[in-house]
């Protein structure tokens, strides 16, 4: 029997959990226990975990994994990486060896900036509105200096404030268009906070000054942030190339080139290509406590500012150097957020020696390089099934209960055996039979 209900989130959680078994499992015992299982046993640490939503019920894991021998800039990293699909850690861990014997990986910030706009419509006079925005411009910064003070004694701030006419765009439309500097801070709570102050003082003033017809519509940064970029690349010479999965380094190169060259003008290979990227970046922004929603928003329009979606990342080969790099906007923190709330983020954030925004920053572009420099090399030369199931061979084997004795003498059956899902069904069923 499925309810509506009221008063939910008032709800105990095992009264929500009561509710939800009542109503959606038939009162199922099995169902209550999958969720308390996932209940840690350290009552403080599961009310961390409850108290970080609403309407928390239990926890949901990921694995968490380490990627070791990232050189990025001459300084040896060892990635976290929160992530549930089988084969991108292995692909990381792979680049990040292949490059650390060839000078390994440059990154460097390009800048920070980040913006947030209050969007507002007004009916009347252009002019008068301009005159009214440059009089109270200083007003408006100084209005929320009880938010800014503390970011601006560290070096941050409001950077400035424009106003900008949309109306060729939609009719009476304008905005406070805004950059900030939230140094090792994400940023979103300090910018919302200065939209909406800014958005007060912008209608308060507009009484004052006899501006009618203005209509705030809302305040809110941006999750484009095209000035918060980071550029990370990796070089050597062609010849240098050369591993056993690369015997011949001139043909492999400008196979790698068209295909990054594909995913530069074919929007379809480009989702993939950049999905590949979003693997490795997503899975370090997810363990270092960053929005990765915030993340991959911003990275995909960044994709498409020409506008057609396009390659995050781009090769070139000029005198037999061989180029490979990455350019994306990234708004990460090291500090508010879950960086000092969440033990494993903790964790992550230590391993990585506590690094300040820019560094993560450098870090984050360089685990996507390296994925998609993994998934390229392997799609251009062996294919990407092969390593891919050879992963997930795991995962089929648990599906199917494998005990360790079964597992071991399937992982070793497979390492000569091509995998594929029938082919494990047919093995391990062969094996239960004898
Ligand atoms: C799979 O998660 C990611 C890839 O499809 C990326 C790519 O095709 O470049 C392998």
């Amino acid at each position: 029997m499925q309810n509506s209900i009221s008063g939910f989130s008032k709800l105990s959680k095992t009264e929500k959990i009561d509710w939800l078994i009542q109503s959606y499992f038939y009162n199922d015992e099995c169902a209550k226990s999958i969720l308390t299982q996932y209940w840690n046993s350290d009552k403080k640490l599961q009310k961390l975990h409850d108290e970080f939503i609403e309407n928390t019920i239990t926890n949901f894991y990921l694995p968490l994994g380490v990627a070791p021998n990232f050189l990025i800039n001459d300084h040896l990293y060892t990635i976290p990486m929160a992530i549930e699909e089988s084969s991108v850690i292995a692909a990381a861990s792979k680049a990040a060896k292949f490059w650390l014997n060839r000078g390994g990986f440059k990154a460097e910030v390009i800048s920070t900036v980040k913006i947030g706009q209050v969007h507002f419509t007004y009916t009347g006079d252009k002019n008068v509105l301009h005159s009214f925005f440059n009089a109270i411009k200083s007003k408006l910064i100084a209005d929320a200096s009880d938010i800014t003070k503390n970011m601006e004694r560290r070096g941050g701030g409001i950077l400035d404030i424009e106003l900008r006419d949309k109306t060729g765009d939609l009719e009476n439309y304008y905005q406070l268009h805004a950059t900030f500097e939230t140094l090792d801070a994400m940023g979103a709570n300090f910018i919302n906070s200065c939209l909406e102050q800014f958005a007060n003082t912008f209608k308060i003033e507009a009484q004052n000054h006899d501006v009618d017809g203005i209509d705030v519509i809302m305040s809110i940064l941006s999750n484009y942030v095209p000035e918060c970029l980071v550029k990370a690349e990796v070089r050597c010479k062609i010849e240098d190339l050369k591993d056993k999965d690369i015997p011949e380094p001139y043909i492999f190169a400008k196979k790698f080139k068209q295909a990054i060259t594909i995913a530069e003008i074919e929007p379809h290979r480009a989702v993939t290509h950049n999905k590949g990227v979003m693997n490795g970046i997503d899975a370090v922004v997810l363990a270092t406590g960053n929005d990765f929603r915030a993340v991959e928003a911003g990275v995909h329009a960044y994709a498409s500012k020409e506008g057609n979606y396009s390659s995050l990342t781009h090769c070139s080969i000029d005198n037999d150097e061989f180029c490979f790099w990455i350019e994306i906007p990234l708004a990460l923190g090291t500090v508010g957020g879950l960086t000092s709330l969440h033990p494993l983020v903790k964790f992550a954030l230590q391993l990585l020696q506590n690094p300040k925004a820019r560094d993560l920053m450098k870090i984050v572009a360089v685990a996507g390089l390296a994925q998609n420099f993994a998934a390229v090399k392997s799609l251009t030369t062996t294919g990407i099934q092969q390593g891919h199931m050879k992963m997930h061979l795991m995962n089929i084997l648990n599906q199917f209960d494998a005990d360790e004795t079964e597992k071991s003498e399937l992982i070793e059956y497979f390492k000569t055996t091509t995998v594929t899902h029938s082919a494990v069904v047919e093995a391990i069923t062969k094996l239960r039979s004898k």
